[in-house]
């Protein structure tokens, strides 16, 4: 199983209480939003500087800036947008795609409904985000849209994962990084994972 667990202890307190039962929607768009900073911090830890000249009231020096690497966030539907504030808070300059599927209850297989995605996608260093990673075929059908759109550079950033989400995409897309701030321990008969959170979109949009 590959996978990238941000282990931070901000992160893991603020999941802490994002699990709890009792956590209200208010409370729990904030703590989404402000885990998936937390984690945006540590995905972007290895972007590329440039040099440049920056004249200071006092002198000029050479100093470091993002060498133009261009940014696409691409939320799954409907959970996903809950983590994309936190990320274009540290990334603002960030374009954002909308993906959507839903799981076709005969077939069980992931079924696209919206796709919108920025031009250049496949020139941008892509975030694909969903709070919950279960059994792994939102995931992976979301990564075939967008390499089917040229997307090249992908990695995909998670709440909680179960074990089986996780082995899923890395088997699919072996290129993609997957990064989690917890993986549970399992997928109960229901497609949740335990313990888990319940239902990120429902706690998300209060829609229980
Ligand atoms: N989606 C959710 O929102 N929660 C789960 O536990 C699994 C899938």
């Amino acid at each position: 199983m590959q996978v990238k667990i941000i282990d931070h202890p901000l992160i893991q307190h603020k999941l802490s209480l994002i699990r709890d039962i009792r956590t209200g929607t208010k409370e729990f768009r904030e703590l989404l939003e402000e885990i998936s900073m937390l984690m945006a911090f540590e995905l972007t830890r290895n972007m590329p500087l440039e040099e440049t000249q920056i004249e200071t009231p006092l002198t000029t020096c050479t100093c470091k800036m993002l060498s133009g690497k261009k940014i696409g966030v691409v939320p799954i539907l409907r959970a996903g947008l809950g983590m994309v504030n936190g990320i274009l808070k540290l990334i603002p300059a960030a374009k954002v795609g909308h993906i959507g599927v839903y799981r076709d209850h005969e077939t069980l297989k992931p079924v696209e409904y919206y796709c919108k995605l920025p031009k250049d996608v496949a020139d941008r260093e892509l975030i694909v985000i969903d709070p919950m990673l279960a059994t792994g075929g939102s995931s992976v059908a979301a990564i075939d849209m967008l390499k089917a759109r040229g997307a090249r550079h992908i990695k995909l950033m998670c709440l909680v994962a179960a074990p089986e989400g996780v082995n899923m995409v890395n088997d699919h897309h072996p290129d993609v990084e997957v990064y989690v701030a917890a993986v549970d321990s399992h997928l109960n008969e229901h497609g949740y994972i335990v313990p888990g959170l319940g239902d990120a979109g429902d706690r998300i949009f209060g829609t229980k």
